[in-house]
Order: C-alpha cells, then sequence, then structure tokens
C-alpha cells in the first residue's frame, strides 16, 4: 500500500520533513523487514540483519561526508542536548579551559552545561548585536593550550550559519552541527569532535551522531559514568547497549537518498537555491519583510524574518497556516517567523512559500 498522498509544506524547524521516498521504503518493508518476517524494531540488535544496517549506515555516512578513517562515527542517545554534557566531561580537564564561541541559544545552552565541569569562556559572542551575525573567524579569542574550542555551525532559532571555520591549530575544534550537517560539503579535518541531532537532516529523532578523532577520543578522561564515556561507545561499535534501531535504519535510508541525489555538491547547489526563493522575497519586499540575519551570515536551512508589527506578523502566520504552510513561526523564545528549509523539504515548498510571501505583501500594503 502506498502512503497516501496528502504531503503538507512542511517547515518544521525539527523533527522536520522526511524524505517520501524514504517513508514509503519504511512502509513497505515495516511488517516484513527483508524477509526476515518481523519489522526492523522487532529485530534483535545483535542479530546479522541489523548489524548490517548499522554498518552500512556508518558507511554511507563516512562516504557522504568524506570522513577519514582516524574518525570514529558514534550513535548515540539524548539528543544534541546531552553533548552538552558530555563533551565537557570527556574533554575539559582539570587545569584547562575551553572557550566557547557564542552565536545563539543552543550555544547559549552548551556554554551553560560545561560551565558545571569547568573553566570555560567566550571565545566570541554576537549577543549585543541581537545575534543577527557569526563573528569573523578572525575575531576569535582563544587559547592555544585550551582543551577544545566549541561553535555551533547553524544557529536554528536565530537563522545565521557559519560560512567558513577557523584553523585552530593544535587547539581542538568541536561543532554542534546539528542544524545543517549533510546540507553542503566542508572538511571534517578541521575538526576533533563533530555532533549532531539527527532531527533536522538525518533522519527521525532519538539518534545523535557523533564524528570523533581517534587520537582526541584517546584523551577523554576516565572518571566519569560509563554511558557518558565517548570511548566505552568507539570500542563497541555504538553497541555497548541497546541503539536506537529504527531511528539508525532511517538515517540510513536518508543517507542512501542523499547519495542518490548525488551528494553534497548536489545537495548544496539546491539548498542555495531554495533559500533564494526566500531570501529574494525579503530582500525585493522594501522592508515589508525584515530578515533577522546580516547577509553574510543567513542561514540556508532556518530563514528568519519579521514583519512591521506583531498584528500584521500574526495576521501573516495565520494566512501561512490556512494555505498550508506548517511550521512557519519562530521559535517560542523570540517570536517572529521561521521557514527551516532542510535538505528534505522541496523546492516546490520553497516556490508555493515565496509566492504566498509576495502575495501577502501585496494584499497588506
Ligand atoms: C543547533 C542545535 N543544537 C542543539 C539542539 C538540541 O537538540 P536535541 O533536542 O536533540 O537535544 C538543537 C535543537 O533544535 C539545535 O538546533
Amino acid at each position: 500500500m502506498k502512503l497516501q498522498t496528502h504531503r503538507t509544506y512542511n517547515f518544521n524547524a525539527g523533527p522536520s520533513a522526511l524524505p517520501i521516498s524514504v517513508l514509503e521504503k519504511a512502509q513497505a518493508e515495516l511488517i516484513d523487514f527483508r524477509g526476515t518476517g518481523m519489522s526492523i524494531m522487532e529485530l534483535s540488535h545483535r542479530s546479522n540483519a541489523y548489524e548490517e544496517i548499522h554498518n552500512q549506515a556508518i558507511h554511507s555516512l563516512k562516504k557522504l561526508l568524506c570522513i577519514p578513517d582516524h574518525y570514529e562515527i558514534l550513535f548515540l542517545q539524548g539528543g544534541a542536548s546531552l553533548q552538552f554534557s558530555m563533551i565537557p566531561m570527556n574533554f575539559l580537564q582539570s587545569g584547562k579551559k575551553a572557550g566557547y564561541v557564542m552565536t545563539g541559544s543552543w550555544s547559549e545552552k552548551a556554554f551553560i552545561e560545561a560551565k558545571l565541569f569547568g573553566d570555560v569562556y567566550h571565545a566570541a559572542s554576537t549577543k549585543d548585536d541581537g545575534y543577527h551575525s557569526i563573528p569573523k573567524v578572525d575575531e576569535l579569542q582563544y587559547n592555544h593550550q585550551d582543551a577544545y574550542l566549541h561553535l555551533t555551525s547553524n544557529n536554528t532559532i536565530y537563522g545565521t550559519q557559519w560560512k567558513n571555520y577557523p584553523d585552530t591549530g593544535d587547539v581542538p575544534l568541536i561543532a554542534d552541527m546539528s542544524s545543517d550537517i549533510l546540507s553542503k560539503p566542508f572538511d571534517v579535518n578541521k575538526f576533533a569532535l563533530i555532533y549532531a541531532g539527527a532531527q533536522k537532516n538525518l533522519g527521525p529523532s532519538g539518534v545523535t551522531v557523533v564524528i570523533i578523532r581517534k587520537d582526541f577520543l584517546e584523551q577523554a578522561n576516565t572518571n566519569i559514568p560509563t554511558m557518558l564515556k565517548y570511548g566505552i561507545h568507539a570500542k563497541n561499535n555504538s553497541l555497548y547497549n541497546t541503539p536506537p534501531t529504527f531511528g539508525i535504519y532511517m538515517l540510513g535510508e536518508v543517507l542512501n537518498w542523499a547519495s542518490g541525489l548525488g551528494g553534497l555538491d548536489a545537495i548544496s547547489e539546491q539548498n542555495d537555491k531554495k533559500a533564494k526563493l526566500i531570501y529574494d522575497a525579503i530582500d525585493a519586499s522594501n522592508g515589508f519583510y525584515a530578515g533577522h540575519a546580516e547577509p553574510d551570515s543567513r542561514s540556508l536551512m532556518n530563514i528568519t524574518f519579521n514583519l512591521k508589527s506583531k498584528d500584521l506578523e500574526k495576521k501573516f502566520l495565520d494566512q501561512a497556516k490556512q494555505e498550508g504552510f506548517v511550521g512557519v513561526n519562530g521559535h517560542r523564545s523570540i517570536g517572529g517567523c521561521r521557514v527551516s528549509a532542510y535538505n528534505a523539504v522541496p523546492s516546490e515548498a520553497c516556490k508555493a512559500f515565496s509566492e504566498f510571501m509576495v502575495q501577502f505583501q501585496n494584499s497588506n500594503s
């Protein structure tokens, strides 16, 4: 049985749109997974059938992101939020400091957690300008003896995104890539650790991907709870305990879909075009729509903007909802409007929304 074709224009910030072909495949395989007579959720995580899916997902991620062999790929639970604590627990050794680049609410959360475990400071912050931008790479201030430097590659709430990453030399660079991993090519070699909750570009919620350089992993603290040690998960190929099997299966299917599209170059080109449709509507609006991000810091994943008054914004959001555009409200902490155009959001959805923006402006100015 095929899925009903009613699919909404889904601009949710996460969990967010998944590719229809992946959902259809999951549906087709749900009851009898590849002749096992069981669904993937009913298979033992120690079975050959499951292990094949697990290892294939690791292999596909490695291939798509060009991850060298001296990195481990882990599938963990607890969301990106648990990484905020696991990172300092494992790597913020006493006597050392860690710099955090503050570019929005998620950097703040990561900083607050790290402070519980050691000496942390702001390596740069754009808070005073309302998080409209990303700091310039040469403005970052950190010490060469630091345990690590942490940044958030894409700020899901404010709609800003790093365009290039610093070369931090001997200082291990750590990035929260929850909301833009897999959206464009980047050099993994610049990073000691990358983490991302899956629920935007990688699959459903419940899986967190961690990519960690092996020599960095070896420096981790050992006096922490077992489940919070990266080392134990690496040693056991993320099978120390029961992994989120269905989520990892979905992640593998999303990765297959992404390579079928032509990999990260093709995906990035598509994402540029999708975001441009919305930014063009903002830029051509003569201030009717005011983009939150400075143009050189604009996110291609989360496009944030405001209208002139709260009343007009409410009218816009109500009408967008009526027209079938879902998830356009800004994050509850800052309000406004946000279009999340992750990989699986089709360009037709962005085109339809940009047309709606123009129409709304014409009828309300
Ligand atoms: C950039 C970023 N980091 C961290 C998180 C928190 O992720 P989780 O809900 O998986 O803990 C989010 C969630 O939206 C996010 O966008």
